[in-house]
């Protein structure tokens, strides 16, 4: 089978229509081959070295053996004045749920899971209010105010007692009720995977 054949005079004919009809190609072309020949800056002339205030202001992690959390404290009593202004209205007078999720219960079969049933580390609650609490505007609390609240919860599941002060060194050292439901994860990939 023979295809359709096309002389040498066609394919020169189309060409030159082609940059009649499209001098913008050619165009194009060029202005490609111009940004390639451009040296990239070593510097963009904005921005700055980050100084030791600007880390710390984004180094915030709290770790579980309480790595991070800064001086202060506060009781379930100081905290609970900052629940009913700041928390209350999403999770409830008592942290019984509302729009947002519940904070308060201890029942492990309860859904959706609380601090007292779920959460492993104490030292979690100040990180996550601190980062991300009032969920409108979360970095507004204070140290101490955060400490209170952190007080209230573990007060309201009935982990630590009304009175008990949490700060740096007390905070690490309470034992949730759910720290057993985790368990290291050694697994290897074979017959060990539990
Ligand atoms: C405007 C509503 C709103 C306010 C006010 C608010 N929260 Fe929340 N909060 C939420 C929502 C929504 C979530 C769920 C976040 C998600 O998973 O997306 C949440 C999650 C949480 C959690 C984690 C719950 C879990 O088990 O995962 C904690 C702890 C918490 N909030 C504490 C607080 C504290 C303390 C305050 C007051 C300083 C507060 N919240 C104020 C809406 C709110």
């Amino acid at each position: 089978m023979t295809g359709p054949r096309v002389s040498v005079t066609t394919v020169l004919a189309l060409a030159i229509s082609v940059s009649l009809l499209f001098p913008h190609i050619q165009t194009l072309a060029s202005g490609q081959r111009r940004q390639r020949s451009v040296q990239t800056p070593r510097t963009f002339g904005f921005g700055r070295p980050a100084v030791s205030d600007d880390i710390t202001r984004l180094d915030i992690d709290v770790m579980p053996d309480g790595t991070g959390l800064p001086l202060g404290g506060g009781t379930a009593s100081d905290g609970a004045r900052t629940w009913k202004q700041s928390c209350a209205g999403c999770h409830g007078s008592e942290g019984q749920g509302g729009t947002a999720a519940p904070l308060v219960g201890r029942d492990p079969a309860a859904r959706p899971p609380t601090v007292g049933n779920y959460w492993p580390y104490a030292t979690t609650l100040y990180d996550y209010i601190n980062r991300a609490m009032p969920r409108t505007s979360p970095g507004t609390l204070t140290p101490n105010q955060i400490y209170g609240l952190v007080a209230w919860i573990l007060a309201k599941n009935k982990v630590i007692s009304e009175d008990a002060r949490m700060t740096a060194e007390t905070l690490p050292a309470v034992l949730m009720p759910a720290r057993n439901r985790f368990v290291p994860d050694d697994r290897q990939g074979g017959a060990e995977v539990r």
